[in-house]
């Protein structure tokens, strides 16, 4: 098909794809029963691997990712975890247009010649991967082009070939096609699938590097939420879900969702794909490193087995994390040990010295980022400068304390006891997950110096404080928003604004850009406040905005819920009442009179026997446009 033609196809797909998700849905607060957010795809705990793009951007080749593979294989990193080898942007040669079948680059993929002049493929590679106990992974874009060939100083050789038509090597037109051949073909485990082909920015870009491309209608446009199509770019991803769970009805894949945090993906991401980039590119300079960490460290409630925040691969061994960075190279490793992401080393793994292999290599921090419980650490004391982080781990009373220091002084923190939902006249017993020493019991409280730059992990045990059951927010895996109540999406402006790498100061500013603010928070309001109900104020709880539901997932686990309910100091809309209710497995279980801004909490309580699901419901009692901030303070399980 003419390529001009098929643009025009292609965009009325889209406009029939939004057209169709448009339909208004059942009452999205009525409950459901079910856990609505992906159960597809091989992603129980986050994937852990390599990607070559911090490594080699696009100049990769055979022997790079072999050698790789075998590094991994014998530095025993494997066998820690790290089994997905992923090729990034830089692969491909040309869309063959007789049959639109993809072509590689068999100058640097040489086993990939397998046939006659025009027929390449990746499963030798493949099988070579599969044969030393590891997985494949390779990379799209979900419109015409890819990243890569929106220019900027990537070698031109690495870029595809031919007609307008032969470059037009991503997913739009072709979601089937590809995914076919890669998955069952070719044999991959593993896609990310990036946006720049339906950029505004990255298309503007490509245009101005000279042309010869069709454009795709604009998805994403990074400055403006309003510009933004959210319902055409969900249905594109979406389409690649049920294209995959084609090519492999087991479910033994992972779809990696690469939108950079734009399009509000934090919000419906989790519902589609099983790892959800939350923001632009990581690069190895610290505040960029603050700037990808925190679009996805506030944002607990959104990640649960299944589904992971993806603040960006790991780019430690380069830059401010390389060898003579260790203190930031560590930090780096456990903040993402600690908030579940994917660990994707992005080394030149063929040369890596021991000390960054020790880094990527610290059993305990992979073990608690890959516990089953999958409860992303929640923050227990949050500033500029110092950040307190405390994960659940699954069946055990211990848990994982992160003590992070931002900035560029050394700190006095003190760790206490509730920080840690621990009770304060027991002992607690740290152990350094770095050093591996033992600390002395302490109770209550214990004081740190905290170096510039520095993370402190320690695995902690102790007394819980609730020793009946758990809080909610301690066990954010459990837990699906499947309606944060946002009517407009806002940008998320406690996001650390680094300098844009791209851009220097060659702009007003860096802007607040992530939509998702207003988004259901653990231990904290909506928009970053504390929990407080009529001046009182809840270390624990959940905050949320009216209109809104969670599924929890109990599996029969626990057999009561309590929590005290009521509308936030702080809420926005002072007006309008809400009513709070609780269901188990469909049925409604409790719920609470019409709750004003100023009302004492209520108390609710609720038998929920042995429901597989109990569902929260916060019912605004008027049609009111502004949503109110609820909070269900002290929400707990209890046995
Ligand atoms: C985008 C992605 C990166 C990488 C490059 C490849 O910038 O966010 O992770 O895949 O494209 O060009």
């Amino acid at each position: 098909m003419h390529s001009r033609a098929y643009g025009l196809v292609s965009a009325i797909a889209v406009a029939l794809a939004v057209s169709a998700q448009a339909a208004p849905a059942v009452d999205p607060l009525a409950p459901t029963a079910k856990w609505t957010a992906i159960t597809r795809g091989d992603a129980a705990v986050p994937p852990m691997g390599w990607n070559s793009w911090n490594a080699f951007l696009t100049a990769i080749d055979e022997e790079k990712v072999m050698g790789t593979a075998e590094a991994l294989v014998s530095t025993g990193l494997a066998r820690l975890g790290y089994r997905y080898v992923n090729i990034d942007d830089g692969w491909w040669h040309k869309r063959r247009q007789s049959d639109g079948r993809m072509q590689i680059r068999t100058n640097i993929f040489p086993s990939a010649k397998v046939g006659g002049p025009q027929e390449t493929s990746f499963r030798p590679l493949t099988d070579k991967l599969h044969a030393m106990g590891l997985k494949a992974g390779i990379y799209s874009d979900i419109g015409h082009n890819s990243c890569s060939q929106s220019g900027g100083s990537l070698n031109p050789q690495y870029l595809p070939e031919g007609s307008v038509a032969e470059r037009e090597i991503g997913l739009a037109g072709n979601v089937d096609k590809d995914i076919q051949l890669y998955f069952k073909d070719w044999g991959f485990d593993y896609i990310k699938v990036d946006a720049c082909g339906v950029d505004e920015q990255a298309q503007r870009r490509r245009a101005r590097n000279g042309g010869g491309y069709n454009t795709h209608p604009n998805l994403i446009v990074d400055e403006s939420l309003n510009r933004t199509n959210v319902p055409a770019l969900r249905a594109a991803y979406q389409s690649v879900s049920d294209a995959l769970q084609r090519a492999r009805p087991n479910g033994d894949y992972v779809f990696s969702i690469c939108a950079w945090g734009a399009g509000n993906v934090r919000a419906w991401g989790k519902e589609i794909g099983n790892v959800v980039r939350t923001s632009s590119d990581i690069l190895p300079v610290w505040g960029r490193m603050l700037h990808v960490f925190d679009s996805a460290a506030t944002r607990p409630l959104y990640a649960h087995p299944g589904a992971w925040n993806d603040p960006d691969m790991l780019f430690i061994g380069h830059g401010e994390f390389d060898v003579n960075h260790l203190v930031e190279a560590k930090s780096h490793f456990s903040l993402w040990a600690v908030i579940n992401a994917p660990l994707l080393i992005g080394y030149d793994m063929r040369n890596a010295p021991k000390s960054l292999i020790d880094i990527w290599g610290n059993a305990d921090l992979v073990a608690a980022n890959q516990d089953k419980g999958g409860h992303q650490a929640v923050l227990a004391y949050d500033s500029n400068d110092v950040q307190i982080f405390v994960k659940t781990l699954a069946g055990t009373d211990r848990k994982i304390v992160a003590i992070f220091n931002r900035g560029v002084g050394p700190v006095d923190v003190l760790l206490m006891a509730k920080h840690l939902k621990f009770a304060d006249g027991a002992p607690i017993v740290l152990r350094d997950l770095w050093s591996k020493a033992t600390l002395d019991p302490f109770a209550k409280e214990r004081s740190f110096k905290v170096a510039p730059r520095e993370t402190l992990v320690f695995e902690a045990s102790g007394t819980r404080a609730l020793p009946d059951g758990q809080y909610l927010s301690e066990i954010p895996g459990r837990i699906n928003v499947a309606h944060d109540g946002v009517v407009t999406p806002q940008a998320d402006p406690t996001v650390h604004r680094s300098i844009n790498p791209w851009e220097g100061t060659n702009s007003g500013g860096t802007r607040a850009m992530y939509a998702g603010w207003g988004g259901a928070m653990a231990d904290q309001s909506p928009y970053g406040g504390t929990l407080l109900l009529r001046g009182e104020a809840f270390m624990t709880g959940i905050g949320i905005l009216t209109n809104s539901r969670m599924e929890v997932r109990n599996d029969g686990a626990f057999r009561r819920f309590s929590a005290r309910v009521g509308i936030d100091d702080n809420s926005l809309n002072t007006r309008d009442g809400a009513r709070f209710l609780v269901y188990a497995d469909g049925r409604l279980v409790a719920q609470s009179r019409a709750l004003k801004f100023g009302d004492a909490p209520a108390v609710l309580t609720a038998v929920i026997g042995a429901a597989k699901i109990v569902e929260l419901v916060v019912r605004q009692a008027s049609g009111a446009q502004i949503p109110a901030s609820a909070v269900w303070a002290d929400a707990a399980l209890l046995r």
